[in-house]
C-alpha cells in the first residue's frame, strides 16, 4: 500500500531526488497521452498526481494556448516541478490533495493524469470532487498499472521477496495496483460517464547509460517495490535477495538498456455535469 503520507513523506522524497530516473521509467507513456488528448478541446488543464511534472510540461509544448496546472500531494515533488518549469509561464504547480483540490482559475476543461491517481484513500469521493471541479462535459485521461502479473518489474520482484503478510484486507488498497481491475476503475469514477478503459504496453526502463545492469540496481533501490523491503531483510535473506536481482535485471539487458515489459490501462471519461 501506498498512500498520501508515504508520498507526503519517504516515498515523495525518493522519487523528487530521482526524477531523472522515475521520469525515464515512464517516458514511453507521454506519447500516448498526449496521443489520447490530441483531440480534447479545452484551454484549462490540470495534471492529477503531477509528480515532477513531466507530463505537465510536455502538455505546455503540445498546447501553446493552454494553461495547465500540476496538483501534487508531495512537497518534495512539486519543488522538483517547479525547479524543471522555471522560464515556462503556462505551468503552474500547486501542493494540493486532488480529493479537496480547488482551482483558483474556474472550472477545469480537461483532467490529465500519468499514474497519479491510484493513490487516492477513497477514490469515489476523488473523482467525485474532481467531477464538481469540472467544466461542464470536461474529459479525463488517465494511465494506471494493470495486474502486477502483467507488469514483470514488479511481479518477478516480488517473487525474489520473502513472503509479507498484507497489511490491509481491502480488496484494492490505494498504490501502483489499486486500479487494476477495470470493473473496479468503472466503480470509482463516480461523477463520469462514457468511461473507457483501453489497454496499453510499455517498456519499462530501469536502466541506461554507461553501466546498465548498476543503474538498474541501484534505481531498484530507491524506487519501487524492492527499496522499502530491502532496508528491513535480515543480512542473509537480502544476499539472497541482491543476487537475485542481479539475474533477474542482467537478463533484462539488451541493447543498452535494462526494460521491462509493463501493462497500463488508458482510462478516458467525461464529466456528468452538463
Ligand atoms: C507514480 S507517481 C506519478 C507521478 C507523475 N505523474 C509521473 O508520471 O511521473 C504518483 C504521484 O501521485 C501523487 N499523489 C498521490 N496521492 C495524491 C493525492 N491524493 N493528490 C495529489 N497527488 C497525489 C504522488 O505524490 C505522486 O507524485
Amino acid at each position: 500500500m501506498t498512500g498520501a503520507q508515504e508520498w507526503q513523506g519517504r516515498v515523495g522524497h525518493n522519487w523528487a531526488a530521482e526524477w531523472e530516473r522515475t521520469d525515464r521509467s515512464f517516458a514511453a507513456l507521454t506519447p500516448h497521452l498526449l496521443a489520447a488528448i490530441a483531440n480534447e478541446p479545452g484551454e484549462r488543464i490540470v495534471d492529477i498526481g503531477c509528480g515532477a511534472g513531466e507530463l505537465s510540461l510536455a502538455l505546455a509544448k503540445a498546447r501553446a494556448t493552454a494553461k495547465i496546472t500540476g496538483i501534487d500531494i508531495s512537497e518534495d515533488l512539486v519543488a522538483a516541478a517547479r525547479m524543471r518549469a522555471v522560464g515556462v509561464p503556462s505551468v503552474t504547480f500547486e501542493v494540493a490533495d486532488a480529493a479537496s483540490w480547488t482551482s483558483a482559475d474556474g472550472p477545469a476543461d480537461l483532467f490529465v493524469s500519468r499514474h497519479g491517481v491510484m493513490f487516492f484513500d477513497n477514490p469515489p469521493a476523488a473523482f467525485a470532487h474532481l467531477a464538481r471541479s469540472a467544466a461542464p462535459g470536461a474529459r479525463l485521461v488517465f494511465s494506471c498499472f494493470r495486474a502486477a502479473r502483467d507488469n514483470m518489474w514488479a511481479s518477478e520482484i516480488a517473487r525474489l521477496l520473502p513472503p509479507s503478510k498484507p497489511a490491509v484486507s481491502a480488496p484494492f488498497p490505494p498504490g501502483p495496483f489499486a486500479f487494476a481491475d477495470p470493473d473496479h476503475v468503472r466503480t470509482c469514477l463516480s461523477g463520469w460517464r462514457d468511461v473507457q478503459v483501453e489497454p496499453l504496453d510499455f517498456a519499462y526502463v530501469a536502466g541506461s547509460g554507461q553501466n546498465p545492469v548498476a543503474d538498474a540496481l541501484s534505481f531498484f533501490d530507491r524506487i519501487g517495490p524492492a527499496a522499502s523491503a530491502i532496508r528491513t531483510l535480515p543480512d542473509i535473506a537480502r544476499a539472497s535477495f541482491e543476487r537475485g536481482l542481479l539475474d533477474l535485471v542482467q537478463s533484462r539487458h539488451v541493447g543498452g538498456r535494462v526494460c521491462f515489459p509493463a501493462a497500463v490501462w488508458l482510462v478516458t471519461a467525461t464529466a456528468d455535469n452538463g
